[in-house]
């Protein structure tokens, strides 16, 4: 694995690793074809977020029906009464940290010493993020320090540089959710093995709530959520030369009760036959087929004990709102016996 730390334009204090640009692009492209060619067709979600799709997912999190970002963003601000200077000294470890607009929310708090003596370490498979967030950052906090790491969950992980302080995990947006459960466990274990005793943990979930309260917040009266579903054929189109017309798709979304989630998908207006360079077989896809692009399972406080104890942390607050519609739990990782 090469490691590019880019200096080019990059202001002081800020160094980002890449572990993207580096892999082949070949190696992608197979990656996100590899869903197309059987039935049950899927894109994986990493392949929504390019530099479009970020953008057009922060225009998400700005949608009246997306009460999941301000939810979680109030239990943020209330979090941030008991913990901002506990970021004193710490690496903060944020994986999936998009616009880092939630970690700006206890930087805020915290005071300018405590913001001084921490590290910040955003992990976002889009580079592209890391870069604009950084510079948002460094302009209200010019002393925080910032190592981002281009990355997916599992490659993040592995390029954190060796713990020697405190280190605060923050997992935010109920993208665990977006992960099959015995991943979402998976993960959170693998985050858990890497804690140290002290460190800590803040994972924000979304609960299960009435389905209609759901689907609107993945079916928007202004259509965002749609452009970002499509998006991704963009995104195949370009990395594998593919030629997906994405106004030939209907967005869908649904709650789907039974396993607690919502289901993300593109159903073909019609049928359509798609090459690429890369395959020597077309791509076909009858009309009314259904690429599966996302999953956004919710939460119930069964699955938080289950995810806790699973992972061996304790639960050491939980904020939710007056609704219960979102939890932000504070977890930590016990002491060794
Ligand atoms: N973590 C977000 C969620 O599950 C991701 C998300 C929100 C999303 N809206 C979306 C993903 C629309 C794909 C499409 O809520």
């Amino acid at each position: 694995m090469t490691v590019q730390t880019a200096g080019r334009r990059m202001r002081r204090g800020v160094e980002i690793q890449d572990r993207i640009g580096s892999s082949r692009k070949e190696d992608t492209a197979a990656r996100a074809l590899e869903g197309l060619l059987g039935s049950d067709k899927h894109i994986s979600s990493e392949f929504f977020y390019d530099r479009h799709g970020s953008r057009i997912f922060e225009e998400i999190t700005r949608l009246p029906e997306y009460y999941l970002n301000r939810t979680e963003k109030e239990l943020i601000a209330e979090a941030g009464i008991r913990f901002a200077d506990g970021l004193c000294g710490a690496d903060i470890v944020e994986l999936g940290s998009g616009d880092s607009s939630k970690i700006s929310i206890f930087l805020g708090r915290a005071s300018r010493g405590a913001r001084a003596s921490a590290r910040y370490l955003p992990v976002d498979i889009d580079r592209s993020a890391i870069e604009r967030s950084a510079r948002d950052l460094k302009q209200n906090y010019p002393e925080l320090r910032i190592y981002g790491i281009a990355a997916d969950f599992s490659g993040g992980l592995e390029a954190l540089p060796p713990p020697e302080r405190r280190r605060v995990f923050c997992f935010f947006g109920s993208t665990l959710g977006n992960l099959l459960r015995p991943a979402a466990l998976e993960l959170v274990r693998r985050i858990a093995g890497s804690m140290r005793e002290g460190d800590e943990f803040l994972l924000g979930l979304d609960m299960v709530k009435e389905k209609s309260i759901l689907e609107r917040a993945y079916n928007d009266g202004a259509g965002v959520t749609r452009r970002f579903n499509r998006n991704i054929l963009k995104v195949v189109n370009a990395l594998a030369g593919t030629g997906f017309d994405p106004a030939k798709f209907r967005h869908l979304a649904f709650y789907n009760k039974r396993e607690a989630r919502i289901e993300m998908y593109l159903e073909a207006r019609e049928q359509m036959t798609v090459s690429t360079p890369l395959l020597k077989d077309d791509i076909i896809i009858r009309e009314e087929e259904r690429i599966h692009t996302e999953n956004s399972h919710k939460f119930t406080k069964r699955h938080i004990e289950e995810i806790s104890s699973y992972a061996g942390l304790d639960i050491a607050g939980i904020f939710t709102d007056k609704r219960k519609w979102f939890s932000l739990l504070w977890l930590k990782k016990k002491a060794l016996k």
